[in-house]
C-alpha cells in the first residue's frame, strides 16, 4: 500500500511554531512516526509552503498507483480553490487531517474549503490525526 503524506505551509516549523496549539513533535518525528506505526505502507512525503507545488504534487499523482492521500493544508485550508480543486481530479480517498481543533479557533479557521472534497476530515488530536488519517485509508483499502 502507498500512501502520499502532504504538509502544506508553515508544516516545516513544527515543534517551534507555536507549541501550545500544534505541539512540540517536529515534522521529521510525524514522518518517522507514521513510518514505525505503519511498517505496510510505502510512504512519500511531501511539505512546501507554496500552493502551486502542493497543486503540482496532487496533479503529479492523478494516474499513479498511490492508494491514499493524507493532507494538512494548513492555512490554505481555509481558502484554497485550486487545491481543492486538485483534489477532486483524483479517484483515490483524501482524507484531510488538522493537528488542532480547527473548529474551536478563531472564526476564519473554522470554515474547510477543502473538506467537501475529500473522503473525511480529522481535527484535533495532535500528531495522532495523521496517525488516524493513514489509519483510515489502510482500513478503507482493506475495506475492514
Ligand atoms: C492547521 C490549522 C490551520 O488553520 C493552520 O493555518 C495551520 C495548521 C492544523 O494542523 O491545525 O497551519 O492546519
Amino acid at each position: 500500500m502507498k500512501i502520499l503524506v502532504i504538509h502544506g505551509p508553515n508544516l516545516n516549523l513544527l515543534g517551534k511554531r507555536e507549541p501550545t496549539i500544534y505541539g512540540e513533535v517536529t515534522l521529521e518525528q510525524v514522518n518517522q512516526i507514521l513510518i514505525s506505526e505503519f511498517p505496510d505502507v510505502e510512504f512519500e512525503f511531501f511539505q512546501s509552503n507554496h500552493e502551486g507545488e502542493i497543486i503540482d504534487k496532487l496533479n503529479s499523482i492523478v494516474e499513479s498507483d498511490f492508494d491514499g492521500v493524507v493532507i494538512n493544508p494548513g492555512a490554505f485550508t481555509h481558502y484554497s480553490y485550486a487545491i481543492r480543486d486538485a483534489i477532486s481530479a483524483l479517484k483515490i480517498p483524501v482524507v484531510e487531517v488538522h493537528l488542532s481543533n480547527i473548529y474551536a479557533r478563531e472564526d476564519f479557521r473554522r470554515h474547510s474549503v477543502i473538506a467537501p472534497v475529500c473522503r473525511g476530515h480529522i481535527a484535533g488530536f495532535g500528531y495522532l490525526s495523521y496517525i488516524l488519517g493513514v489509519e483510515s485509508i489502510v482500513k478503507l483499502k482493506k475495506g475492514t
